[in-house]
């Protein structure tokens, strides 16, 4: 839990502060649900889930720790193709395992069950396609999509092999997200007619420029590989290690971040289709060292029910934060890479004092009398609007849940939190921003032609 903005939000504080002491609070503490490390009873070896890996930099490094502490999952073969990342796999795991730079070999090996492919963005249809192909359920990490027209051969081709797609924003398999659209459906809120979301980052790492290894040459990686689908050039170790920064490989701060509030959004508030417009204004103000997307972004998203207006900057560090905004009140979820937890902040709605703008005498003060009479609470009477706070149980972990979600799709086939239909839905929301942004126009989305046009 971010302690710093636990305690500037202090929720009691707030709720005495906001109201003059009629607001009262509860916390509930919410629990995780994917099983600890050590189960009661030990898993068959016949129930066991054996993975493989593909890509383990940053994000797969961490998959591949969360995955192995899963009871009844096993990997067996890691592909990779950074040397230095190969001896990171086998550090990570442990035990012996298939190392290999090719990850057809995974694909073709017998005894692996699904594979989990945390590979930069332009390799994710690709590889969604070949696991598909070759009979192997597959975790890809967000968005789903590198641009509008993957998506749906992706989803097809799910559908023909009859194969489990699970896309990687975690949200769908977070507790914080779990309650909050539960609480959501049942009105907590009211109608919810606006989201907005903010995310501030204030450092090079923040802003993508992830320290290079000093070993990184044409001799530790396989270059050519790893340009995959993407343009041809040179050997880059900037482009190697800081991809997000060009959208040759990536999407920029809406593909890295801005999915994971729309992944939000539209599990939140049950969204079953790309927004119909979006409209972005944006900038590169200070990272000028030669990235094509902007470090600033603001997009307004049109839902058929609701507005959601997106935010993030690269330059300024500033609390990550979701607003739900409805006719009964605002629900706030703290954080949204790594929420830990949400508040609800009811409100009823009403007029609290007559409202007669410009009445004269004496039509105003017998209609006051009146509505004192009728509105005002006796002495005693008073009831606290009750705010509410939702809390994740410490050092949680939604990562490992969404993991926890895809193994058990794997073992009962039942369809997975995240199916590449959602994950097609976020990610097009993701490159509507973009869309608008390089092309100075508003997307809209054009659902029978399956494109995005401008206008
Ligand atoms: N869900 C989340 O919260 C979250 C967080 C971070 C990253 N991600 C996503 O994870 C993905 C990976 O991001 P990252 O930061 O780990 O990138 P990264 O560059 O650190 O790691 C990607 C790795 O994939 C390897 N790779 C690329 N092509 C390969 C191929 N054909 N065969 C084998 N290995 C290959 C590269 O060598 C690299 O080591 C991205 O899609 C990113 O958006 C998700």
């Amino acid at each position: 839990m971010d302690s710093k903005r636990i305690s500037r939000r202090s929720f009691m504080g707030r709720a005495a502060g906001a109201t003059g002491g009629m607001l009262a609070g509860r916390t509930i503490r919410l629990e995780a649900s994917a099983p600890d490390t050590t189960p009661a009873r030990p898993v068959p070896p016949s129930d066991t889930i054996r993975f493989g890996i593909i890509g383990v930099g940053m994000r797969g490094s961490g998959l591949l720790r969360d995955a192995i502490s899963l009871p009844g999952v096993q990997c067996v073969a890691a592909c990779e193709l950074y040397t230095g990342r190969q001896e990171l796999a086998r550090q990570i795991v442990d035990k012996p395992i298939q190392v290999t730079g090719r990850y057809q070999e995974l694909l073709e090996n017998k005894d692996i069950d699904c594979i989990i492919a945390p590979m930069p963005d332009h390799w994710h249809q690709r590889i969604v396609l070949e696991c598909c192909q070759a009979g192997k359920d597959v975790y890809v990490e967000k968005p789903m999509t590198h641009e509008v027209a993957q998506g749906f051969p992706m989803i097809e081709a799910a559908k023909k092999h009859n194969r489990i797609v699970q896309v990687g924003s975690q949200e769908p398999s977070s507790v914080i997200y779990q309650k909050a659209r539960e609480l959501l459906r049942q009105g907590a809120i009211g109608d919810v007619c606006l989201v907005e979301s903010s995310l501030g980052r204030n450092s090079p790492c923040g802003a993508w420029n992830y320290t290079v290894p000093p070993d990184l040459s044409p001799k530790t990686v396989d270059w050519e590989t790893w340009l995959g689908p993407a343009p041809r050039r040179p050997f880059s170790a900037q482009r190697f290690t800081r991809w997000r920064n060009w959208q040759d490989y990536g999407e920029g701060a809406s593909g890295d971040l801005f999915i994971h509030s729309l992944t939000g959004i539209h599990y939140a508030l049950d969204v079953t289709a790309p927004p119909k417009r979006a409209a972005t204004m944006g900038g590169l103000f200070h990272w000028k060292e030669g990235r094509d997307v902007p470090d600033v972004i603001t997009t307004l998203y049109e839902y058929p029910n609701f507005r959601a207006t997106l935010r993030v900057t690269l330059n300024t560090s500033d609390d990550e934060i979701y607003r739900f905004m409805g006719t009964r009140g605002i629900m706030e979820i703290h954080g949204i890479e790594n929420p830990s937890g949400f508040t609800i902040w009811p409100q009823d709605g009403k007029n609290d004092s007559p409202c007669t703008p410009a009445w004269p005498q004496p039509m105003s003060s017998t209609y006051a009398k009146r509505w004192h009479a009728e509105h005002d609470t006796q002495p005693g009477e008073a009831k606290p609007i009750e705010a509410a706070g939702y809390y994740a149980p410490p050092n949680y972990n939604d990562t490992r849940e969404h993991l926890w979600n895809f193994f058990q799709s794997v073992r009962t086939r039942r369809p997975s939190v995240e199916d590449a239909e959602f994950g097609n839905n976020a990610a097009i929301a993701c490159h509507m921003a973009n869309y608008s942004y390089f092309n100075n126009a508003l997307a809209v989305w054009n659902a029978e032609e399956r494109k995005l046009t401008s206008a």
